[in-house]
C-alpha cells in the first residue's frame, strides 16, 4: 500500500498531514513514492536511512594511536582486541544502524580470535559492502571524536580523505570534528577516548 500523504512538519508549523503534491519537490514526491509497503508484514524501503554510532576505547601506554586509519603519534594508544580504531568503529556502526542490521560486536565478536588484532578497515569494508548490498550509497557522514589530548586537527584532512576513500565517498560529504572533554570524567583525564558519528545513506537510484 504507498503512502497517500507525508506527515509534514517545520513549514506548517505543528505537525500535521499535508498534501503530498502541494509541499513536496518532484524530487521528494519521488522519494515519498518509494516509501512504499509491499504488505503489512515487510519492511519499508526507505529513501533516506540515519544512523547513529558511538564508541569509547581506554587509553593505556603500549598501544598505537590509530585513528580514521592514521597512525597518530602519541604516548598512548586504544586498547582492543582489533586495531581499536575507535572512528572506524563508530562510522561501522553508524551505517550498520542505519541499515537496522546487527551491530559491529554482533558481527565480530572480540571473543574471535580471528579479529586479533585486526585492522578495523575490514569492519568498515564490510559495513559498506551491506550497504551496497542493500542499494544505498553514502549521502553524507558527521564524526565527532572525543579526545583531551593528543591534538587532532594537524590530522583532520589525512583521517578525512583516507575515511572517504575507504567509504569510496568524496571528502565533501565526509566531516571530522574533534572536542575535548573539558579535563573531566575518563575521557577529560587521559583515560580513553569517544567518537560518535550520523550517517545519512541515500538509495541509489536517487543519488
Ligand atoms: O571550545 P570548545 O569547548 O567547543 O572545544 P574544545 O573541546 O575546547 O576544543 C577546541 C578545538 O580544539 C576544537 O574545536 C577542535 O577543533 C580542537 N581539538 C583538537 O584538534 N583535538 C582534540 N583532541 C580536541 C579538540
Ligand atoms: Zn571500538
Amino acid at each position: 500500500m504507498a503512502l497517500q500523504s507525508i506527515r509534514m512538519t517545520g513549514a506548517f508549523g505543528t505537525s500535521r498531514v499535508a498534501p503530498r503534491a502541494s509541499v513536496l519537490s518532484q524530487r521528494s514526491c519521488r522519494a515519498a513514492r518509494l516509501v512504499a509497503y509491499a504488505s503489512a508484514a515487510k519492511a519499508p524501503i526507505l529513501p533516506y536511512r540515519v544512523g547513529h554510532g558511538f564508541d569509547l576505547h581506554r587509553l593505556a601506554e603500549g598501544y598505537k594511536l590509530i585513528i580514521g586509519g592514521i597512525d597518530i603519534p602519541h604516548t598512548k594508544g586504544c586498547e582492543a582486541h582489533s586495531d581499536g580504531d575507535v572512528l572506524l568503529h563508530t562510522v561501522t556502526d553508524a551505517i550498520l544502524g542505519a541499515l537496522c542490521l546487527p551491530d559491529i560486536g554482533q558481527l565480530f565478536p572480540d571473543t574471535d580470535p580471528k579479529w586479533k588484532g585486526a585492522r578495523s578497515d575490514i569492519f568498515l569494508k564490510e559495513a559498506v559492502r551491506l550497504m551496497d548490498e542493500k542499494g544505498y550509497v553514502l549521502g553524507n557522514l558527521d564524526c565527532t571524536i572525543i579526545a583531551q589530548k593528543p591534538k587532532l586537527s594537524p590530522h583532520k584532512e589525512s583521517i578525512r580523505n583516507n575515511l572517504s576513500a575507504l567509504l569510496s565517498a568524496d571528502p565533501s560529504v565526509v566531516n571530522i570534528k574533534a572536542k575535548t572533554h573539558e579535563k573531566v570524567d575518563s575521557i577529560g583525564e587521559e583515560r580513553s577516548i569517544g567518537c560518535h558519528a550520523v550517517v545519512m545513506l541515500i538509495r541509489k537510484d536517487l543519488s
